[in-house]
C-alpha cells in the first residue's frame, strides 16, 4: 500500500513538474483558450502537434502548415469549425488553440501531443465549461443574468435596438451604451416577474452607425454581462436635393440643400456640360447626420444639376433645374442686355457645349 501511495505521489509530482495541471474554466457559450507550449520553445511552424479530447476525439491536428481548417480530414464532428490555433505564435513555440462557443459537453481532458519531438512531449489541460455562475464557495448561482439577447429593427427614425434578459434574479439593471461607454437614453424598461425570476426588456433607438453594447448588471451578486452589436444604418442615404432659385442683382442665386444625410454627402452643382461650378458648401451636423447647403450664382441660362454623393454607401441623388434665358436677364438692376446680345450669348454657350462635346473622348 505504501508503495502504491509513493507511486501515486511521484506521479502527482511529475504531473505538477510537467506543468500539465492546467485547468481552464469558462462560462458556457464563451470561447476557451487551451494553452500548450513545449518547454523546448522551438519554432513549431514545420512540426507536428495534435490535440485530442479524453484521449480519443480528434480536436485539432497540425503538420507543417496542413491542418483541420485547411483541408485535412479527420476532425471530430463536435469540433468542426470551432477550433483555431495562433499562426503568428508558432515561431515562439506556442501551440495553444481556441475553442469557440463552448458547450458543457466540451468539458473534459484535452491533450496536446508532439509525437515527433525528441523527447516526445505531451501536455494536458482540464477544461470545465460551466453552465451557471458560481459564488466564492463554488455553489451555482441560479439567478445570474445570462448574456443579453439583442434584436435590431430599422425604422424611419434610425435603428430600434431591443435588449432582453430572461430568468434572472435578483432583478438585473439593463443599460445601452455606445462604443465610448456612454449610457444612451432609453425607454423605461419593461420588467416582468415570475416566481422571483425577472425578465427585462430595454429598448433604445440609435441614429448613428457603430458598435453598441447592452449591459446587464446585478449589483447584489457582483455580476455583470454584456452583448455587443454592430449597427449599420442606411437611413442616412441622401434624398433628392432641393433647389431654390432667388433673383439677385448679379444674376440668379441657386441654393441646393440636402438634409439629414449620413455619412456626410459631397454636394456639387454641375452645369449642362457637366462642369462643376465653384461653390463652398455650408455643412451642419446634428447627431451624426448632416445638412449641406450649397449656393452658386449663375448668369447663363441652361440646365443646372445639384448632385449629392455618398461614396461610402455607394449612393447618389440629383435634381436638375432649367434656367430659361429670360430668367437670367430680367433681373436688371444695372446691367441691361439687349436681345441681340442674348442671341450672341446663347450661340456662345452652344459653341462651348459643342467644343466640349468634341473634346470628350
Ligand atoms: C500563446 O498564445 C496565446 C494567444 O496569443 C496566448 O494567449 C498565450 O498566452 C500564449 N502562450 C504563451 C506561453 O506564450
Ligand atoms: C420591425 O418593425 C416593424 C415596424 O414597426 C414591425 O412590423 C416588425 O415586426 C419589426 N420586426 C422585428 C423583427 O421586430
Ligand atoms: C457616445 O455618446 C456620447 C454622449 O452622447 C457622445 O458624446 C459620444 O460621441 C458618443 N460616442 C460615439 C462613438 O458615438
Amino acid at each position: 500500500m505504501a508503495l502504491v501511495r509513493a507511486c501515486l505521489c511521484l506521479f502527482a509530482v511529475l504531473v505538477f513538474v510537467d506543468g500539465s495541471a492546467v485547468r481552464v474554466v469558462v462560462q458556457e457559450g464563451s470561447d476557451a483558450i487551451l494553452p500548450c507550449s513545449p518547454s523546448t520553445k522551438e519554432d513549431l511552424t514545420y512540426k507536428l502537434f495534435e490535440w485530442k479530447k479524453d484521449g480519443q476525439k480528434e480536436v485539432f491536428f497540425y503538420d507543417a502548415g496542413i491542418h483541420y481548417n485547411n483541408g485535412r480530414s479527420g476532425q471530430d464532428e463536435q469540433f468542426r469549425g470551432r477550433v483555431s490555433f495562433f499562426p503568428d505564435q508558432l515561431t515562439s513555440g506556442n501551440a495553444s488553440i481556441t475553442i469557440t462557443n463552448t458547450k458543457t459537453v466540451d468539458s473534459g481532458e484535452y491533450s496536446c501531443v508532439f509525437p515527433r519531438l525528441h523527447p516526445g512531449q505531451r501536455y494536458t489541460v482540464q477544461l470545465v465549461v460551466d453552465k451557471g455562475l458560481k459564488d466564492r464557495s463554488g455553489e451555482n448561482i441560479p439567478g445570474a443574468s445570462p448574456r443579453p439577447f439583442i434584436t435590431a429593427n430599422e425604422t424611419s427614425d434610425g435603428m430600434l435596438l431591443l435588449c432582453e434578459v430572461n430568468s434572472a434574479s435578483p432583478e438585473p439593471v439593463l443599460e445601452w451604451r455606445n462604443s465610448s461607454g456612454n449610457i444612451l437614453p432609453a425607454e423605461k424598461p419593461q420588467v416582468s416577474e415570475k416566481d422571483r425570476s425577472y425578465s427585462v426588456v430595454l429598448q433604445t433607438t440609435v441614429t448613428k452607425s457603430g458598435r453598441y453594447r447592452c449591459v446587464s448588471t446585478q449589483q447584489e451578486i457582483h455580476h455583470q454581462v454584456y452583448t455587443e452589436t454592430q449597427v449599420n444604418l442606411h437611413k442616412g442615404a441622401a434624398s433628392e436635393p432641393t433647389i431654390r432659385v432667388t433673383t439677385t442683382k448679379d444674376g440668379l442665386l441657386l441654393q441646393c440643400s440636402v438634409r439629414g444625410a449620413s455619412p456626410k454627402p459631397e454636394v456639387v452643382f454641375r452645369d449642362s456640360s457637366g462642369n462643376i461650378l465653384a461653390a463652398e458648401p455650408q455643412v451642419t451636423e446634428r447627431g451624426g447626420s448632416y445638412d449641406v447647403i450649397l449656393e452658386t450664382m449663375v448668369t447663363k441660362s441652361g440646365d443646372y444639376q445639384c448632385v449629392a454623393t455618398q461614396k461610402e454607401i455607394n449612393h447618389q441623388r440629383s435634381t436638375k433645374i432649367h434656367v430659361p434665358s429670360d430668367k437670367v436677364f430680367e433681373s436688371g438692376s444695372g446691367v441691361s442686355i439687349s436681345p441681340s446680345w442674348i442671341g450672341g450669348i446663347i450661340v456662345g454657350a452652344l459653341l462651348v457645349v459643342v467644343h466640349q462635346t468634341l473634346l470628350e473622348p
